[in-house]
C-alpha cells in the first residue's frame, strides 16, 4: 500500500513557516504566512481575550460536546457580526449560521454541502487567489477555474475583464469572492465595482461565496463587512466562511463559522439539517473553548469595545510599516516605485518580486514569503524592517 505513495509538495504557504522553523538563523524573518505580530515580533494576545478568558476560567464550566453546529451563542453574536442585527436576513431568520474550524474549515463545509447540492456547478476563483481555495474545492470535487483579477501593470484590479468573465459563467456558477482585503494582492474592488459585480451576479443567478478572513484589516469591522451585507440586501442564495483567527489573534483555537443567507426562515431550517449531517460526518461537532472567547466579547459591550480598539491598533501598525516599508525603499532603491503598496489592503503585499528574488532572500537573508512575492507586512516591525529593506535592496 505505502509502497506507491509518492512524497506530496510542501504546502505553498505553511510550508514555509516549516522551513522558517527549521532554518538556524536568529536573524530569520518570516513573510510568508498571514498572521499579525506586534512591533516585538510577537503573536499578540489580545486583553480583550485574556479578559473573556478569565471570566471562562473562574466558571469552570463542564467540556459536554457542543451542539453540531456549534455554540449557540456564538452563532447568534456571529450573524448580527456578519449580517448586522437589524439586517432583514437575520430579522427574518432567514440566515443559518455554523460553527466552524477556522475559515478554512468553513470554506470546506460550504464546499462540501455545495457538493451534495449543486454537484454539477463549477467554481470560480480570482487569479490569483489564496493558494488553499483552489485545493480546497478541487478536494471536495468541483472543477475549479479562475476569472481574471489582478492587473500586474496597473497592481489594480483588471475589471472589466472580471465582469466579463462573470457575465459568461453559467447560471449556477459558484463565484468565490474576497469580501475584503483580497488575499494575496490586497487590491479590493471600489463600492461602485462592487455594485456591478452584486448586479452580474445577481442577475444571472450565479452563487456567491464570500471569503472574509480579514475583516477588521481594511478600513474597519463596519466598513469591510459592507459587501456581505450588499449580498444579503440583494437576496438569493449566499454563502459567507469567516475566520477570528487573525481579527482576535486566535490562530490555533481555530475559531471561524459559515453563514447561508436563504429565501424563507423555513428555506434556512432545511439547509441547517442538511449542512449538520455534513459537520457531523466531518468532525461531529466543533471545539468549545474559541467559540466561547469569542461569543463572550462580542457578547459583553465592554469587551466589544476594547476587542474594536485592539484591532484598529493592529490596522494601523500594519499601515505605518506599510509607510515605512516604502519611505525606505525610496531611499534605498529608488529606481523603484514600490508607491502601490500604501494603497494594498489588509495584512498583505503583492510585492512584484519574482520567485528567484524570493529565492534569494530565503537563502542569502534567511527572509521567508511567497513564492509569487506576497509579502505579510503584518510581520514587519521596527527591529526587522531595515535588514528587510537591505535585502530587498540587494536583489532588485
Ligand atoms: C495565509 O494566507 O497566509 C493565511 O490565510 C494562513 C493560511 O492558512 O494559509
Amino acid at each position: 500500500l505505502f509502497s506507491a505513495i509518492t512524497m506530496a509538495p510542501r504546502d505553498p504557504i505553511l510550508g514555509i513557516t516549516e522551513g522558517f522553523n527549521a532554518d538556524q538563523n536568529p536573524a530569520k524573518v518570516n513573510l510568508g504566512v498571514g498572521v499579525y505580530y506586534d512591533d516585538n515580533g510577537k503573536v499578540p494576545l489580545l486583553e480583550c481575550v485574556k479578559k473573556a478568558e478569565a471570566i471562562l476560567m473562574e466558571k469552570f464550566a463542564p467540556r459536554t460536546y457542543l451542539p453540531i453546529e456549534g455554540l449557540a451563542a456564538y452563532d447568534k453574536a456571529v450573524q448580527e457580526l456578519v449580517f448586522g442585527a437589524d439586517s432583514a436576513v437575520v430579522q427574518e431568520k432567514r440566515a443559518i449560521t455554523a460553527q466552524a474550524i477556522g475559515g478554512t474549515g468553513a470554506l470546506k463545509l460550504g464546499a462540501d454541502f455545495l457538493k451534495r447540492f449543486a454537484p454539477d456547478a463549477q467554481v470560480w476563483i480570482s487569479d490569483p487567489s489564496w493558494e488553499n481555495h483552489r485545493a480546497l474545492f478541487e478536494s471536495a470535487g468541483f472543477t475549479v477555474n479562475n476569472y481574471p483579477y489582478y492587473d500586474a501593470s496597473t497592481r489594480g484590479v483588471n475589471f472589466s475583464g472580471m465582469l466579463n468573465a462573470l457575465n459568461t459563467m453559467p447560471a449556477g456558477s459558484i463565484v468565490l469572492l474576497h469580501a475584503c482585503c483580497h488575499n494575496p494582492t490586497g487590491a479590493d474592488l471600489t463600492d461602485d465595482q462592487w455594485t456591478q459585480v452584486i448586479a452580474v451576479v445577481t442577475t444571472r443567478g450565479l452563487v456567491p461565496f464570500l471569503d472574509m478572513a480579514y475583516q477588521g484589516f481594511g478600513d474597519g469591522i463596519e466598513a469591510d463587512g459592507k459587501v456581505v451585507r450588499r449580498f444579503a440586501e440583494a437576496g438569493g442564495a449566499l454563502f459567507v466562511s469567516n475566520s477570528f483567527s487573525k481579527s482576535f489573534s486566535l490562530y490555533g483555537e481555530r475559531v471561524g463559522a459559515l453563514s447561508i443567507a436563504a429565501s424563507s426562515a423555513e428555506e434556512a431550517a432545511r439547509i441547517m439539517s442538511q449542512l449538520k449531517r455534513v459537520i457531523r460526518t466531518n468532525y461531529s461537532n466543533p471545539p468549545i473553548h474559541g467559540g466561547q472567547v469569542v461569543a463572550t466579547v462580542l457578547s459583553t459591550p465592554e469587551l466589544r469595545q476594547l476587542w474594536e480598539e485592539e484591532l484598529a491598533g493592529m490596522r494601523i501598525r500594519i499601515r505605518e510599516m506599510r509607510a515605512a516599508f516604502v519611505s525606505k525603499l525610496k531611499e534605498k532603491a529608488p529606481a523603484h516605485n514600490f508607491d502601490f503598496v500604501t494603497q494594498q489592503r489588509g495584512m498583505f503585499s503583492y510585492s512584484g518580486l519574482t520567485k528567484e528574488q524570493v529565492e534569494k532572500l530565503r537563502d542569502n537573508n534567511s527572509i521567508y514569503a511567497v513564492d509569487t512575492g506576497r509579502i505579510c507586512v503584518a510581520a514587519l516591525n521596527k527591529r526587522n524592517i531595515d535588514v528587510v529593506i537591505d535585502a530587498i535592496t540587494a536583489v532588485l
